[in-house]
């Protein structure tokens, strides 16, 4: 996170997550439906009600949070204490594991491999779980892949935690760029299982904050508590402005479906002329991670960053240190342009 602040920006900023910015003024709110403070002890109202429409869960269900990155940190913290046992995929996201390490977890990793297509496999779960493990961690779409688990082993995944009375984080704030077949959350697959996500990555809408975990109620309410220490009261315009995308959420949605799909083809098209890189093709999702067939990766992203003026993120954020991430969804033409200029460097 801090090298995304402060190292990822340049002319060709390949080293997005999200989708780009939509904004203000595409909404259609006024001033005047705006205001400083509300009724936002436990969620404001009419949030969790839209929350809770989108997800169809009960409002009870649902913790509104500061992003993604809040609704992991309340999930972890309620559902740990320090020394406890955590299953987390290798590679995910960095805030992941050092958010439960910050708690004081004691983390396993279970692999999802390069060679599988970073494929969630239920069997590298079972290898690893015992009977303390309290929480099994994972990301769906993967993060950094955007590989989709299918449900049938988040299902499994389920069994194995169940077997053992642990729960099942799944952080799912890219599976709203699963566009076709649109997969159900892994809420639904049990109580077990708790999930986290925002409006952020998939909608371009970072700077709401508009984040929430599902969770089953009595779970939900321990959250909110926890949500006491941290960011306590939310901010009330955010959550005004919140409410008004949620009435939007469709149009929003495919304003970002456009910019992606557009820089997939253009991705797909990159990998198969591209014989210096490796990456397996995904369907969904604003990342790939590509594999730097020869060379060492970080002097190639500093010539890439100094020479070409593109950025991409090291894959040593992932415990990948031969690779790099690809971002989607911020403006085809930057994309286009900062893929023809890794080619360059890639055969000078
Ligand atoms: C898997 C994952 N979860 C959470 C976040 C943070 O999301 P938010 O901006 O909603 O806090 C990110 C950001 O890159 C992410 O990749």
């Amino acid at each position: 996170m801090h090298w995304a602040k402060m190292h990822s920006h340049a002319r060709f900023n390949l080293a997005t997550s999200g989708v780009g910015s939509f904004p203000l003024r595409e909404l259609p709110v006024t001033i005047e439906q705006l205001e400083i403070n509300g009724d936002s002890a436990y969620g404001y109202a009419p949030l969790q009600q839209a929350i809770a429409n989108k997800c169809e869960v009960d409002p009870d269900c649902v913790v509104a949070a500061a992003g993604t990155s809040m609704a992991n940190h309340l999930a972890m913290a309620t559902l740990l204490d320090p020394g406890d046992e955590v299953l987390i995929e290798e590679p995910t996201y960095e805030l992941l594991t050092s958010t439960l390490l910050y708690l004081g977890a004691t983390i396993k990793r279970f692999a999802r491999s390069e060679e599988s297509g970073y494929a969630l496999n239920a069997a590298e779960i079972r290898r690893v779980i015992t009977p303390k493990t309290k929480l099994i961690v994972l990301t769906n779409l993967h993060n950094p892949s955007s590989v989709l688990a299918p449900e049938s082993v988040l299902r499994e995944v389920g069994d194995l935690a169940r077997s053992v009375r642990a729960h099942v984080l799944v952080d799912e704030v890219y599976l709203d760029a699963a566009y076709t077949d649109r997969p159900r959350s892994s809420y639904y697959l049990g109580p077990e299982f708790v999930v986290t996500t925002s409006l952020t990555k998939v909608y371009g809408l970072s700077g709401l904050r508009c984040g929430w975990i599902l969770a089953q109620p009595d779970l939900a309410r321990a959250m909110w508590r926890v949500n006491d220490l941290f960011a306590s009261i939310p901010s009330h315009p955010a959550e005004l402005l919140s409410v008004v995308a949620f009435q939007n959420l469709d149009r929003i949605r495919e304003r970002g479906r456009k910019i992606i799909e557009a820089d997939r083809v253009l991705l797909n098209d990159f990998l198969d002329h591209q014989k210096g890189v490796s990456a397996p093709r995904t369907k969904f999702g604003t990342t790939a991670i590509v594999r730097l067939m020869d060379g060492v990766v970080e002097p190639f992203l500093a010539r890439l960053r100094a020479e070409y003026e593109t950025t991409l993120v090291p894959g040593r954020f992932f415990d990948l240190p031969n690779h790099f991430r690809i971002g989607m969804g911020v403006d085809t033409e930057m994309f286009s342009e900062g893929l023809k200029r890794i080619a360059r460097a890639l055969e000078s």
